[in-house]
């Protein structure tokens, strides 16, 4: 879910699929609620998954990492509404800093779907 409205949001902007503002402000609104959803999914203990075990073991930079993307991809949503392309592509980017930052440290590198 998250990564085909990811993969909408960069095509739109790379210019590969036309930009159509009402699709945009979808697909980053759900990007901020699905990405909020999963958190809740790690607690203490339930190891397994696709992550890698070492979540558990720093957690301090886990959770940092975790409330700045609900931050960064709420923000990404609002600015969604009104800014111009060339600020959007510039948000996306850094948005999507924190997602491959975290993904690389914590998630099994066997998948390569989303980021
Ligand atoms: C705080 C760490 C962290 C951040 C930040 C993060 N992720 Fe993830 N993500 C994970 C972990 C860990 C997994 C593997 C979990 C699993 O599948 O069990 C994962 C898995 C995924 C998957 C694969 C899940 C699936 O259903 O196939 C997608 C897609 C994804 N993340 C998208 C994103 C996007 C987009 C962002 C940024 C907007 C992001 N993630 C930010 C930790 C993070």
């Amino acid at each position: 879910m998250i990564s085909i409205h990811m993969q909408r949001i960069n095509d739109m902007l790379r210019g590969e699929a036309p930009f159509d503002r009402a699709w945009l402000v979808r697909s980053t609104g759900l990007v901020r609620d699905l990405i909020a959803l999963p958190w809740e999914a790690f607690p203490p203990g339930s190891e397994g998954g696709n992550a890698k075990d070492d979540i558990w073991l720093d957690d301090a930079k886990f959770q940092e990492w975790s409330l700045k993307v609900q931050a960064d991809t709420r923000a990404f949503a609002e600015l969604a509404k009104t800014a111009d392309h060339a600020s959007l592509h510039e948000a996306h980017k850094q948005m999507r800093e924190v997602c491959r930052e975290c993904h690389l440290k914590y998630r099994n590198p066997e998948i390569t779907r989303g980021n």
